[in-house]
């Protein structure tokens, strides 16, 4: 019964609820999940909510592919891991299309109301670095919506209500606060208990935050989703809630009109890719940082191979200072409608031996804390046809800008931080941007999220994506080292620790869960160095003919769901 809700172009609401029910059962019996990889042979997802990946699943199993898949996922995580992604934000996805052997990258990342300006974030001169990271004046236009109906359009099998009744059903009967989600709340009590719409989602009667493994609604958000029928860019773009989106943010204060709303479109952009020792790496182009990694990548495939052991002193010596030259060299990456990336230098050999010789000459600066953050959600996608899609999505830091339009159940994001706010001022990442990423009208911020799809001989061997602002660039660099030139299974790469250097501050994170010699190593090589419970999440799936390993990261917690 439950596949039935899922078969192409059926329309869900007409199902009875007790078959809603019985299918919410099948997505919520296994949580929490008890392993933090899984083997199938013919589909898989891995994502950072366990039910999420099972309602990915389960399209596949009703005979849906990859990208109908990845919808689901995507508003299905909207709804369990609101604090990270939702319809209120936007995202990358990179799509191998098995068929053609072809790559397919999709933008629907936010862009800045047409009536931004740099000068928004100054009062009396100076820059008010909180006004990009909560209320109104924070919010992006919101690329989600419009990016996955364009996917679906594209190469998507299912009807939009089809693929969002999942959703529809977690967020209106129920879904189980996972520790992660908690910890979010928790993190952020203080701010979004003053929103009528957070403390109505996410607050016992007497105030207190729900903690794991309560049970909550967004029954508004679920009347939202039930609302754009299959229709959602000319309701969500457009229609009613177009204009109740709008006047709330008026209200508030906030420059978002009806025109951002109804301009706002995705982009298909070409994917960008390199060698790497015999595999071939696809990534996102900018606004995406899918660029910095594969200059990192490069960088080390310009040395000799490296057969230290994983995770070992002599490896991180190595990785460093190319990770920090890459981190500096982003400085150049921004939304391409607006300024000349110049990626054909960044990414040429003779700019990556340069940028290799310089990296490898580290000198020390101040070190300031960076921020945590798990802001993001990443997933993995595998179909029987061996498509293979990579979802980044995000609202950027937890729970956006701390606001939502309470009567929608909409969580706004806070996207606008991702700009460079005035030149040399830190943004919640404690990146220090570059003009080129200044704030304008209708330009998308710069974006750490760097989906990426592995290639040997010509057929995909690896998929994997990260969350947690700057730490995806590291850490997805670090897992798919580990499974390239380690040969470390999905679950183990993802489970070693890691470090995080991102140039300035000039400070390298070490991940607690490295050993304590380890750090000491790195500090003996010059460099200041902090230890931290834990670094950003990446999942991954690795891909052979006969099997699919995949992986979700315990840092954050999450599912694999395979078939
Ligand atoms: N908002 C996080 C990122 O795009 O990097």
């Amino acid at each position: 019964m439950a596949n039935s809700c899922f078969s192409p172009h059926y329309n869900c609401a007409l199902l009875t609820s007790a078959a809603f029910s019985l299918l919410m059962i099948t997505l919520i019996s296994g949580w929490p999940t008890s392993s933090a990889g899984a083997e199938s042979h013919h589909e898989m997802v891995a994502a950072e909510s366990d039910v999420a990946a099972r309602a990915g699943l389960e399209v596949m199993k009703a005979g849906g592919n990859a990208v109908d898949a990845a919808v689901a996922t995507s508003l299905v995580l909207g709804v369990t891991n609101a604090g990270s992604c939702g319809i209120g934000g936007g995202g990358f996805m990179l799509i191998y299309w098995a068929k053609s052997h072809r790559f397919y990258g999709l933008d629907y990342r936010e862009r800045a109301p047409l009536a931004a300006t740099p000068a928004m974030y100054l009062r009396d001169g100076k820059p008010v670095e909180e006004l990009a990271r909560s209320g109104p004046l924070a919010v992006a236009v919101p690329g989600e919506l419009a990016g996955l109906e364009a996917a679906r359009r594209r190469f998507g099998t299912m009807s939009f209500s089809a693929l969002a009744a999942p959703a529809i059903e977690l967020a209106r009967n129920g879904f189980p606060i996972t520790p992660h989600m908690a910890e979010d709340i928790d993190l952020t009590a203080g701010k979004i208990s003053q929103d009528a719409g957070f403390r109505e989602l996410y607050f016992d009667d007497s105030g207190a935050p729900l903690k794991a493994g309560a049970i909550a609604h967004n029954r508004k958000l679920a009347a939202l989703i039930t609302d754009l029928d299959n229709n959602p860019v000319g309701q969500f773009y457009r229609g009613k809630i177009a204009h109740q989106l709008v006047d709330y943010m008026h209200r508030r204060g906030g420059v978002l009109t009806l025109d951002d709303l109804a301009e706002y479109r995705p982009v298909w952009r070409e994917p960008i890719s390199i060698g790497y020792r015999g595999y071939q790496v696809y990534t996102m182009p900018p606004p995406s940082s899918g660029g910095v990694v594969l200059e990192i990548l490069a960088m080390l495939a310009a040395g000799p191979i490296d057969r230290s052991p994983a995770g070992s002193p002599l490896y991180f010596a190595e990785l460093i200072p190319l990770m920090r030259q890459g981190f500096i060299d982003r400085a150049d990456y921004a939304d391409p409608a607006y300024v000349k990336v110049p990626l054909t230098r960044l990414l040429s050999a003779k700019h990556i031996a340069e940028a290799r010789a310089i990296a490898l000459h580290h000198t020390g600066g101040p070190g300031i804390t960076v921020a945590h953050d798990h802001g993001t959600s990443n997933f993995c996608v595998v179909d029987r046809e061996g498509n293979v899609v990579v979802v980044t999505t995000t609202i950027n830091t937890i729970f956006g800008a701390k606001m939502t339009i309470p009567e929608l159940g909409l969580i706004l994001n806070d996207e606008m931080d991702d700009f460079t706010v005035a030149p040399g001022v830190p943004n919640a990442f404690k990146l220090v941007q570059a003009a080129a990423n200044q704030v304008a009208p209708g330009k998308r911020p710069l974006s750490s999220m760097s989906p990426i799809i592995v290639m040997r001989n010509g057929r995909p061997v690896l998929a994997a994506g990260g969350s947690g602002g700057p730490t995806i660039i590291s850490g997805v660099v670090q897992v798919v080292l580990d499974e390239l030139d380690f040969h470390l299974d999905p679950q183990r790469a993802v489970a070693q620790g890691r470090v995080h250097d991102q140039a300035a501050p000039d400070l390298v994170l070490v991940e607690s869960n490295l050993p304590a010699e380890t750090s000491e190593a790195i500090s003996r090589m010059g460099y200041h160095v902090k230890r931290v419970p834990e670094l950003g999440a990446v999942n991954t799936i690795a891909i052979s003919p006969d099997q699919l390993q995949g992986a979700f990261d315990r840092r954050k917690g999450g599912g694999v769901a395979g078939d």
